[in-house]
């Protein structure tokens, strides 16, 4: 399987690499970052780019692929509306749309995360963003697209988040990930698990397009 990556600096996307670098099932990786990164690997090839909104550029290196896992993504945390839209929505919209008309036989995964209002219309800011960008996604005509929808995710194998806040969070956090997944198994997955289920989804499709927290960790075993 030939792989997209967005977001792969991030802690998301990371693990998304990871096990996508690991697996038998991934030949090749193609990460479009708007910086460099300092990892090198035989099946990853990066492409930096500067303009997230507008992909024709770089259009040319983006067909022949079977899989997108779009991993970009911000807090909305301290943001409006209107600029955490444009990250959110206009971005993967941009990166979908493009790949859609390119790839026809593509499968999508879209990462949003857990309490996305599907109505696209509820009072909570990211949630209605999030929710309107799966639904957009959901409208193009990829093979199959999917959203996930973690909650708490766990990073592994020493994955950081990209946001110095989250960092802080995560380490006070973290340490205590035993106590979450015992009080909260549905709750709770882990970056492996995030990457791995993604791989299992774009191989062999899900029963539902949006898959929930105790979905992914099912499927990433
Ligand atoms: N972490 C969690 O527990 C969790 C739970 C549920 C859902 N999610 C969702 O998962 C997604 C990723 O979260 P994360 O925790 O991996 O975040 P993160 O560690 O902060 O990483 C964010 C990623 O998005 C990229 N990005 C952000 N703003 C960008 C911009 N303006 N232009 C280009 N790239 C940009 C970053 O690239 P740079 O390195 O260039 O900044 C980085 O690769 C988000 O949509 C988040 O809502 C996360």
């Amino acid at each position: 399987m030939k792989v997209i990556l967005f977001g792969a600096s991030g802690m998301v996307g990371q693990g998304v690499l990871r096990e996508c670098l690991r697996s038998n099932e991934v030949g090749s990786v193609l990460s479009v970052v708007r910086r460099a990164g300092r990892q090198q690997h035989p099946k990853l090839r990066e492409i930096v780019h500067g303009d997230f909104a507008d992909f024709f550029e770089i259009e040319g290196e983006l067909t022949g692929y079977d899989a997108c896992f779009f991993c970009l993504g911000v807090s909305s945390l301290g943001m409006k509306e209107r600029d955490y839209r444009w990250v959110t929505y206009e971005f993967a919209l941009a990166a979908a749309g493009t790949l859609a008309r390119l790839n026809p036989g593509m499968t999508f995964v879209y990462v949003s995360g857990a309490g996305t209002d599907s109505t696209g219309r509820g009072t909570t800011m990211w949630a209605r963003v999030k929710g309107q960008t799966e639904n957009a996604i959901f409208e193009l005509p990829f093979k199959a697209a999917y959203a996930f929808r973690p909650a708490y995710i766990q990073p592994l194998d020493g994955i950081v988040p990209r946001t110095a806040w989250l960092r802080a969070l995560y380490a006070v956090v973290a340490p205590l990930y035993p106590v979450w997944k015992a009080l909260f198994p549905n709750y709770v997955t882990t970056t492996e698990q995030v990457g791995r289920a993604m791989i299992h989804v774009a191989r062999d499709g899900a029963p539902g397009r949006v898959l929930e927290n105790r979905d992914i960790s099912a499927m990433g075993g």
